[in-house]
């Protein structure tokens, strides 16, 4: 490493300057990485695996687990100084913050708990068809994590503590926002683990995890991310079959409101659904589609309660819109409501689009129809575009048209229309949700999907098992 540094800016603006444009202000910067920098990371990783021999990748469950305990009791040390990053860095809101933190800490205790039940069952022998056998979880190898800027605490470390608990060693490049909380969590990787388990690289993903890729030294690669993204780094590996992967990718999950919907309960969890950080959540609701015999009041209704939300910075109360911390991000959502707006659909809530430098405040945009690109696209930002139908078959097509299959939501009160659709749909996503948003939540349950939006299932004991090899020893029982 070269010792340059890459700025890193808050979506939060200074005071308009001279030339009356407020500025992301400058919090911080992280090491630009090159290449070599890379590459000797990955070698650390792979010596202290040492093939499955290294002392990591050999010590007891009980061991290894003692090590994350300490380093659970060392990063809560940190709580405030992360929840303060989240704020100033992804423009989460405090509350969100406190909740990624705790949620976080939670997700490694049941880590820690459920490993203790998995290593008590695999360590038993068993006596099948005339064969005496003992099942061992072990490591895949050398992994490499990359974590999301949305949710850069939870959802990267619902893959880095399961893969170093499970033996594996780990290269770990945080998303390119979100990763100044890493500075304080730093000591207590450091003081946590041995040397070599866990190297953190920083620096421009072309000169970092491209190289990584094409060493072939990775065995195992989590990402969370987009799925063009995922697949150009996977082909980057000189042998993509021998790489394990969990990828959690992009979605467009859907709602279905149908005629007989709780109305007030249908447009408080669609809005929260769409708008909880600002609707950058792989899970949040991205199209919702409304029966049209209540279609114009639940618009009407929705605009109502998005008047209601307040906007303002991310540590004052009751505030849940905030700026938006990727540049290019505003530009993109213009895009897809001018497309929508050329092809017949309207903003209808006051100010809705509106821009103030890196905030967008959000849009309801209605009737959306299959010609405009947000009916298939991923916003993946404060935008809710409303499609009215009259036959669910139009939704059921969309549903198994699109490429992608995360999640969905019905609200609905008749049990046999409700039933009717899940049998229908449930072959087509990771999870239906019934009279409530789509949530990834809590993380004991899969979290997954088809086709483009995943591959391979994390919850506390899927990512055990994604993490690990089974691993048989058998002999001829006598
Ligand atoms: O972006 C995806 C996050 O894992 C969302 O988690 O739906 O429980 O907020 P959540």
């Amino acid at each position: 490493w070269d010792g340059s540094y890459a700025e890193v800016r808050s979506p939060i603006c200074s005071a308009a300057q001279g030339d009356g444009v407020p500025q992301p202000l400058l919090i911080g910067r992280t090491p630009l990485m090159d290449e070599a920098a890379a590459l000797e990371a990955l070698d650390a990783a792979v010596q202290a695996y040492g093939q499955g021999s290294g002392d990591w990748p050999s010590m007891s469950v009980a061991n290894r687990i003692e090590h994350v305990e300490q380093f659970l009791a060392e990063m809560r040390n940190h709580r405030e100084a992360v929840v303060k990053l989240l704020m100033w860095e992804i423009g989460k809101t405090r509350k969100d913050a406190c909740k990624e933190f705790d949620r976080t800490c939670d997700y490694i205790n049941d880590t820690i708990h459920e490993l203790k039940v998995l290593d008590r069952r695999s360590s038993r022998f068993e006596i099948v068809g005339g064969v005496v056998a003992q099942t061992r979880r072990l490591p895949v190898g050398v992994a490499l994590c990359m974590g999301p800027f949305n949710y850069p605490l939870n959802e990267t470390f619902t893959t880095l503590i399961p893969a170093l608990i499970m033996g594996n060693t780990v290269v770990f490049k945080p998303a390119k926002y979100g990763v100044l909380l890493i500075g304080p969590l730093m000591d207590a990787f450091r003081k946590s683990f041995p040397p070599g388990v866990i190297n953190i690289i920083f620096g421009r993903g072309r000169d970092t995890v491209g190289p990584l890729m094409e060493s072939g030294k990775v065995d195992m690669f989590a990402f969370i991310g987009t799925h063009r993204g995922a697949s150009a780094l996977k082909q980057m590996h000189p042998k993509p079959h021998r790489l394990k992967a969990v990828l959690g990718l992009d979605a467009n999950n859907p709602a279905i409101v149908l005629p007989d919907a709780d109305f007030e309960l249908a447009v408080s969890e669609c809005i929260s659904g769409a708008l909880s950080f600002n609707g950058q959540r792989c899970t949040a609701l991205k199209l919702l589609f409304v029966h049209d015999s209540l279609a114009d009041q639940f618009v009407s209704k929705l605009s109502d309660a998005v008047n209601e939300l307040v906007a303002g910075m991310p540590w004052e109360q009751d505030v849940s819109l905030t700026p938006l911390p990727e540049p290019g991000k505003i530009g993109f959502l213009r895009e897809l409501v001018d497309d929508a707006i050329a092809k017949g659909a309207s903003v209808v809530n006051e100010c809705g689009g509106e821009v103030n430098g890196t905030y967008f405040h959000p849009a309801v945009l209605y009737p959306v129809t299959a010609e405009m690109r947000i009916y298939h696209e991923e916003q993946f930002g404060p935008v809710i575009p409303v499609a009215a139908f009259s036959d669910e078959q139009e939704v059921i097509e969309h549903v198994r048209d699109s490429s992608f299959g995360q999640q969905l939501s019905i609200f609905g009160s008749d049990s046999d229309t409700v039933g009717r659709l899940i049998d229908l749909l449930a072959n087509q996503v990771g999870r239906i949700n019934l009279n409530a948003q789509c949530q990834r939540g809590p993380d004991t349950l899969p979290f997954n999907g088809r086709k483009d939006s995943a591959e391979g299932t994390l919850s506390v004991s899927d990512a055990l098992r994604v993490f690990s090899i089974r691993t048989t020893v058998a002999t001829k029982s006598s």
